[in-house]
């Protein structure tokens, strides 16, 4: 897709044969059509746009590739129905750069919620709407004969989700500019900074982590776009600390742009509750120990130095305090944590 010209254009009548192609087709591979479809396929600008829905086509080089519309349910719902990509154009990104353009317009025509049904036997569009941040609500009956599924999502909240390996590329893009926007100060030179990312963020690299059993990665997601995320190592013995259950909070990086509005407290807080169904001994972490605004977060929710460690990037030592956390907290915030000695691979 890197090298098509994809454009999202709002519907017109004449567009309405696509509409109704794109859709009759996957309807009737799948199910039958159903009273309803027909009404909504075949005069969109009634049920659709005249209530104060929308509906929007995506083109790829010129060419019509799909569609979805967003049917209006009240002041701040929507529902987000009828989406197609025509079949030689799957798999190439647009349902998802369409779905994208769709939750956009739902924010701009005032939707704080989205909903929409559909058929867990439609693998792909459930996955995609996974990816977007769409959760499982529960299904009313009697809206469409062949609906299992209903799912919603919050246009004004951000919400937390596994990640799985559709989010690998989305991780590796804000591991890559965080550490980058965080960290460069501190480097001497650029081009470590530089190969230490390459290295460390490529996302096939990603994806195979995302696979391993050991490791949990959250996503926080907002108007279906992931804008930070956690990485755990569920057992990740750090030596020289004494306890013997210990889980290591690997990563946690929300972009620039979403600072300040609980994103990482968020993450954080999955965090913690995979403690609490895991029950390690205590969380451990290392972090730059230029990083102030990273420690102070660290420190908020109940980490305390324990050690430093060093660390050897291309050619420049780092040096990271080693920070721990009780998995249960006593009441006092003076929890104990076994101090370390210093320690690293200079
Ligand atoms: C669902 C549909 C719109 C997806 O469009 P698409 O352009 O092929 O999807 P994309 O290429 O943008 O893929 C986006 C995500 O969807 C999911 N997905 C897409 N194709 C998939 C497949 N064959 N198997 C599993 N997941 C798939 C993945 O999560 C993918 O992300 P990834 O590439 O990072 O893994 C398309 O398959 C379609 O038109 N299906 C028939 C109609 C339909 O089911 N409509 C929804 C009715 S509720």
């Amino acid at each position: 897709m890197k090298s098509d010209s994809v454009k999202i254009i709002e519907y017109r009548s004449e567009y309405q044969p696509y509409f109704e192609r794109f859709n009759r087709a996957w309807i009737e591979k799948h199910f039958y059509l159903e009273e309803i479809d027909r009404y909504v396929l075949e005069q969109p600008e009634k049920a659709i746009i005249a209530n104060g829905g929308a509906i929007l086509f995506v083109t790829c080089n010129d060419m019509f590739a799909g569609t979805v519309a967003l049917k209006k349910v009240d002041h701040t719902t929507f529902e987000f129905t009828k989406m197609a990509v025509d079949e030689p154009h799957r798999g190439k990104g647009i349902g998802e750069t369409l779905s994208r353009a769709a939750i956009e317009k739902a924010t701009r025509m005032g939707a704080t919620k989205l909903i929409l049904y559909s058929q867990r036997e439609l693998v792909p569009a459930i996955n995609l709407y996974r990816k977007l941040g769409f959760k499982e609500i529960p299904l009313e009956q009697g809206v469409y004969e062949r609906c299992d599924i209903k799912m919603g999502m919050k246009l004004d909240e951000i919400s937390i989700a596994r990640a799985n390996a559709s989010h690998a590329v989305a991780i590796a893009a804000i591991g890559k500019r965080s550490f980058y926007e965080a960290c460069k100060p501190f480097f001497n030179k650029q081009q470590d900074l530089l190969e230490y990312l390459d290295f460390t963020y490529e996302s096939e690299k990603i994806a195979d982590s995302i696979a391993k059993p050991n490791n949990v990665f959250f996503v926080a997601l907002s108007k279906g776009r992931v804008i930070g995320f956690a990485k755990v190592k569920k057992q990740s013995i750090n030596k020289e600390i004494s306890a013997g259950r210990q889980m290591e909070l690997q990563k946690i990086y929300v972009l620039k742009e979403f600072h300040g509005q609980g994103v990482a407290a968020a993450l954080m807080q999955q965090v913690l509750e995979l403690a609490e169904s895991t029950h390690p001994d205590l969380i451990w972490l290392d972090v730059l120990v230029e990083n102030q605004r990273a420690i102070r977060f660290y420190e908020k929710n109940g980490f305390r130095k324990c050690g430093l460690h060093y660390f050897t990037i291309g050619s420049q030592i780092f040096s990271y305090d080693v920070m721990a956390r009780a998995n249960v907290l006593p009441e006092s915030s003076n929890h104990s944590i076994p101090e370390i000695m210093s320690y690293g691979n200079h």
